[in-house]
């Protein structure tokens, strides 16, 4: 459908077509409001997509705003139109749910008050049939105060990416002096409020901020997203009944859970559930005949609380290994939840898709470390030292030097998939009977990664790439002093699955999928603390798996 019409009979035709939501009742003395927020697109289908914005109003009451679709940047061919009436109850945001779309086509969108007209959006549907590319910008862990979104200003500027996909901690709950605010002041970037995140006004606050940096802004206007939560956008290691960085002076646990999750439903583009405050985010996107992409909810809704290697200390300051192995391997321990983990290994079994793709939050490859390296005994750079002692000169190591090599490895982050290896290995030995190629893209440990996904019984069933974060710090600050080269060599040769790592920039990977193969390119940035910054070639990395029972692992492109 193709109209040009003036002003005062868009809004009438719309009011006719808009149903019950829009009525001229409500156009009569609403207050009008303002596009600072920006624009935003996402949670694609074939035949649908979310638009958003947020206005702000001028004066109270019912704020209607007027959207429209087009093939054309121009708006000339509008597709669909209509009217969403916003009010204080979602905080002033929109979220149109777009139907009757045409599969893998472009589309551009704005919205309109009787004040103002927002910039204009692209958006795209998915395709459906026979794909032969489609190519993913994968982020994560963006935090505000800890540095400019300049990976995000990366990926505005190139014209492959299809959709991006936000996996989690989109924002951070800290108050200024918190967490990786050290240098917020001075870049400007102080969060706000400047108070932890504990009330709806709190986190709607928060998404208020993030949605006016400029980057984010370019970044949502340009592309669809697909997003899921981790833990910091409610509180630091949130699980499904608490969270570390929740404690009882802090109120009850499940009303903080339930206003970000309303914060979140409200500001970001992802389509509703079954009503405002639930936590099954979880669902999948079906890219024509290339790719299932499942997006899983690991946090609030069935995961039992983190172990914690401090509760197996003996009184004799030794470590109780039966018992931790005991509830480490309790085949009750949840991450996903039964329902979850029926509709993945249902997804995966009816899916024709040449590759099965986890959109998810947390490292599911093992990351088994020696002790003395966990707890800062020894250095990276002392640690490869020894090894290499002990297989030219053994008898040069002192037995102190040899208790330290013969130290067994433990998984360094129980918050991880490495904290609940029976469902882990549900997965894996989900994709191994369906004889599925698995592509697990990870967030969370703000470092990059490439790991291979085994069985326990050493069956390769697929890989995993892990995106760095887009500004919280990672491995360089906690290793300090350390050469972060040799940290990256020392992972990649002490964990058996590690294939490749970079622990010291930030950044973001794309994964370009094909019929013939899967690609990740890792796009790391020299600096976050400054918005001039430059992609690091030298540490750019390509890495790949191709489908089929005899290629399911991490290859050089
Ligand atoms: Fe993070």
């Amino acid at each position: 459908m193709s109209l040009k019409i003036n002003r005062r009979s868009f809004v009438k035709s719309t009011l006719l077509v808009s149903g019950a939501a829009a009525t001229t009742g409500m156009l009569s003395g609403c207050a009008t409001g303002e596009f600072i927020h920006g624009i935003a697109s996402g949670d694609p289908l074939q035949d649908r997509v979310i638009i958003w914005t947020r206005v702000t109003p001028q004066g109270m009451g019912k704020v209607p705003v007027e959207w429209e679709v087009a093939t054309d940047l121009g708006c000339h061919n509008v597709v669909q139109r209509g009217i969403y009436v916003t009010d204080e109850f979602r905080d002033y945001t929109v979220k149109v749910d777009v139907k009757g779309l045409t599969p893998g086509t472009r589309y551009y969108y704005r919205f309109r008050t009787t004040m103002d007209v927002s910039p204009t959006g692209i958006t795209r549907t998915l395709p459906q049939g026979a794909v032969d590319q489609f190519k993913f910008a994968v982020f994560s862990c963006s935090n505000y105060p800890a540095g400019y979104f300049n990976v995000y200003r990366h990926a505005v500027e190139r014209d492959d990416i299809d959709a991006v996909l936000h996996i989690g901690d989109y924002f951070y709950e800290y108050g200024m002096g918190g967490y990786a605010t050290e240098d917020a002041e001075e870049m400007g970037r102080v969060p706000a409020p400047e108070n932890e995140l504990l009330t709806l006004q709190d986190y709607r606050a928060r998404y208020a901020q993030y949605h006016t940096d400029p980057d984010l802004q370019a970044l949502h206007a340009k592309l669809p997203f697909i997003t899921v939560w981790d833990d910091h956008e409610i509180a630091n290691d949130a699980w499904k009944a608490g969270a570390e960085n929740h404690n009882d002076g802090e109120g009850d646990y499940f009303l903080r859970k339930a206003n970000a999750i309303k914060a979140y439903f409200e500001w970001l583009p992802i389509r509703e559930r079954h009503g405002e405050d639930n936590d099954d985010i979880y669902r999948s996107f079906e890219i024509g005949d290339l790719v299932s992409l499942y997006m899983l909810e690991t946090r609030l809704l069935a995961r039992d609380k983190q172990l914690d290697y401090a509760d197996y200390m003996t009184p004799t300051g030794g470590f109780d290994s039966d018992r931790f192995l005991a509830d480490l391997s309790n085949p009750a321990r949840a991450l996903l939840g039964e329902e979850q983990k029926a509709w993945l290994q249902n997804g995966m079994a009816t899916s024709g898709a040449t590759w099965q793709v986890l959109g998810q939050q947390i490292l599911m490859g093992r990351m088994n470390l020696p002790i003395p390296l966990i707890t800062f005994q020894i250095g990276f750079a002392e640690y490869i030292q020894l090894t290499q002692l002990a297989q030219t000169n053994p008898d040069q190591l002192t037995p102190e030097q040899w208790a330290i090599l013969q130290a067994p490895s433990v998984p360094y982050n129980l918050d991880a998939w490495d904290g609940y290896p029976v469902e882990r290995e549900t997965v894996l030995e989900t994709a191994r009977l369906l004889n599925k190629n698995l592509v697990v893209l990870a967030g969370d440990t703000h470092n990059a990664w490439a790991s291979n996904l085994k069985t326990l019984s050493g069956d390769l069933v697929g890989v995993e790439f892990a995106t760095p974060g887009v500004t919280s710090p990672g491995l360089e600050t906690y290793l300090e002093g350390q050469d972060p080269d040799l940290v990256a060599a020392g992972a990649v040769a002490f964990i058996d699955d590690l294939k490749w790592a970079n622990t010291q920039y930030r950044g973001y990977m794309t994964v370009t999928f094909t019929p013939e193969e899967a690609v990740s390119q890792w796009i790391l940035v020299d600096t976050v603390k400054d918005k001039d910054f430059r992609v690091l070639d030298v540490y750019g990395k390509s890495l790949k798996v191709l489908p089929g029972p005899t290629n399911r692992q991490i290859l050089d492109v």
